[in-house]
């Protein structure tokens, strides 16, 4: 099946042949990475503006390197150091983006809807680096990518996402991707902070921690985004911590092979302990490496190419 995609927006709409003809690509990226030169001339000629209106390490890192290794000119942009900051409107700031000639468009910014509607108003690719606490759909990918890498077909096999569900964006694009592969998701917090309402997307509603974590093949830390939340969702976040923090005690709970995964940033010793962090089975510098093989599948399908370039060339 061709990809027909010019945008990644959501992984709400992607369905499992396209989620696989990603990491297939993606798998190609990374044996190219782990040779010693590590660039292919896929986007050569094309140019990729990483626009990023919220901070971000490495999500924007991920997408520089993604770009660069695909051989494609690469200009960021950030909050502090763009026109926006003497007032220009997204509108404007993209479409003089545009006129600039770019080729592609990443967009990170705190309004939900922001790259869809871009998407909307230009003639170039958009890709989603994270809206609000809408979706952030590369993290997904490289999230189940990683998953899959470790402990192979999802369907079926139990995944705990375990912190502050109700502002994550990451939760919502992991849980779409995660159902499409056919895996059983819990999410589990606090009642302010996982509302009954996330049934609807599939998944089991958990407020009981030690009942959640029973056996669970993968958990998934999220921080608290206290960015986004207006108004105290708990009393404290050493009461949180007290609560919901994961530690070795907690981590015995998991099936004997378990894996430890967090987007980042985290806050450690708040939502998980610096041990597990560090320790055996956590994922979390895996992540950040499959980042960059996932980035360069999705700029390079979006862009035009086909899953089969990978499997000549790679
Ligand atoms: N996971 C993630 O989006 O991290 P950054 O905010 O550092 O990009």
């Amino acid at each position: 099946m061709p990809w027909n995609r010019r945008h990644l927006l959501t992984l709400e709409e992607l369905s499992r042949e396209e989620l696989d003809q990603i990491h297939t690509t993606a798998t190609g990226f990374k044996k190219i990475l782990n040779r010693s030169v590590k660039k292919v001339p896929a986007l050569r000629g094309k140019t990729i503006v990483n626009l990023f209106l919220e901070p971000s390490t490495r999500t924007r890192m991920a997408f520089d390197m993604a770009a660069k290794r695909l051989s494609a000119d690469v200009i960021s942009l950030d909050a502090k150091s763009s026109s926006t900051t003497k007032g220009e409107s997204l509108r404007d700031t993209a479409q003089t983006i545009a006129a600039l000639q770019a080729d592609m468009i990443v967009v990170r910014h705190s309004a939900p809807g922001s790259p869809l509607y871009l998407s909307k108003i230009l003639d170039i690719p958009v890709i989603n680096a994270g809206d609000g606490s809408h979706e952030h759909p590369t993290q997904g990918l490289l999230d189940t990518f990683t998953m899959r890498e470790r402990i192979g077909d999802l369907k079926g096999r139990r995944v705990v996402i375990l912190g502050d569900i109700l502002f994550s964006r990451v939760a919502r694009s992991n849980i779409q991707a995660l159902r499409t592969l056919g895996a059983d998701v819990t999410v589990v917090g606090p009642s302010t902070l996982v509302p009954p309402y996330f049934e609807a997307l599939g998944v089991t509603v958990s407020h009981n921690l030690r009942k959640a974590l029973a056996d669970a093949e993968v958990v998934m830390l999220l921080r608290i985004q206290h960015e986004r939340q207006n108004a105290g969702m708990f009393p404290s976040i050493g009461e949180y911590t007290s609560m919901f923090g994961l530690n070795q005690q907690r981590a015995a709970w998991l099936h004997p092979d378990a894996i430890i995964m967090h987007p980042g940033p985290i806050n450690r010793g708040v939502e998980i302990d610096s041990e597990l962090a560090d320790g055996h089975r956590s994922v979390i510098l895996d992540q950040v490496t499959n980042g960059i093989a996932v980035r360069m599948a999705v700029l390079y399908l979006c862009s035009g190419g086909q899953p089969e370039y990978v499997t000549v060339t790679g």
